[in-house]
């Protein structure tokens, strides 16, 4: 199978520093040490916020990064013309509500068709591939598609929310329902990526998705860098991913 991509999500590092208002720990550092361990991308979420990665944050992996950035943001006018000025390599489209502990659900694609459409149109313009984070949903897959979106990253949190709870019933059933749905989406011309709340016990079934080209992971490595120390965290997650196509 191909190589599956790991986008190494460094939002819990900003938000390690930001407990304390101090400049460390250094999300950037992260993003280098990420990249030494065998990162494929780094992806960082600018909430609307800020109460973790900031606009600093940005302006440093832009000059800093050689690795692809993956810049999540809410649909809003700020971003995007923040994501103008920096033009990353992607751009995902995240829902994005103050109160939330953290990005609950997929991007309802399907009821704002137009607005979406018209939002991405100059990101795509300007050289991002832009992404849309939904829910593993027919209606929200081809909205995706109509809009022009190049890839739909599919929410994995209710995937790993009922194996943490032990309902394996309903966790193999949401994860029959992300496999059909990644191949929908392939099938329609999607790049198909998937993220949000994987672990090292959740990991290789998603991963043995055929058509997947991407995993973003972030939350997890973060607290495991705690006892292992980020490279080697990030290490074995990728090895676990290869171990889980082959
Ligand atoms: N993908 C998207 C679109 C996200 O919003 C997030 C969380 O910021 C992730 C992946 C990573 O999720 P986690 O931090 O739970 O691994």
């Amino acid at each position: 199978m191909d190589h599956l991509r790991l986008g190494v999500n460094i939002d819990h590092v900003a938000t390690v520093r930001n407990a304390r208002g101090t400049d460390y720990p250094d999300p950037i550092r992260a993003a280098i040490l990420a990249e030494e361990a065998g990162a494929d991308g780094i992806t960082a979420h600018l909430r609307e916020d800020r109460r973790h990665i900031s606009d600093a944050d940005i302006d440093g992996l832009m000059a800093a990064l050689t690795l692809p950035l993956n810049l999540e943001m809410a649909a809003t006018e700020e971003m995007q013309a923040i994501a103008l000025r920096h033009r990353p390599h992607a751009v995902c489209i995240v829902p994005e509500k103050r109160e939330e502990r953290t990005t609950e659900g997929g991007l309802e694609v399907a009821q704002d068709e137009n607005r979406l459409a018209h939002f991405i149109a100059p990101l795509r313009d300007a050289g991002c591939r832009v992404s849309i984070f939904i829910a593993a949903d027919p209606a929200q897959i081809e909205a995706a598609a109509r809009i022009g979106a190049a890839v739909v990253e599919l929410h994995t949190g209710a995937f790993c929310d009922l194996h943490a709870e032990g309902r394996i019933e309903a966790r193999d059933a949401e994860l029959d329902r992300l496999r059909k749905m990644a191949t929908y989406a392939h099938d329609l011309g999607l790049e198909v990526h998937a993220g949000h709340g994987l672990a090292y016990d959740t990991v290789a079934p998603v991963a043995a998705f055929t058509e997947l080209r991407e995993l973003n992971i972030g939350h997890f490595l973060i607290g495991e860098a705690l006892f292992l120390g980020l490279g080697p965290a990030i290490a074995e997650m990728r090895r676990r991913m290869d171990e889980a196509r082959v």
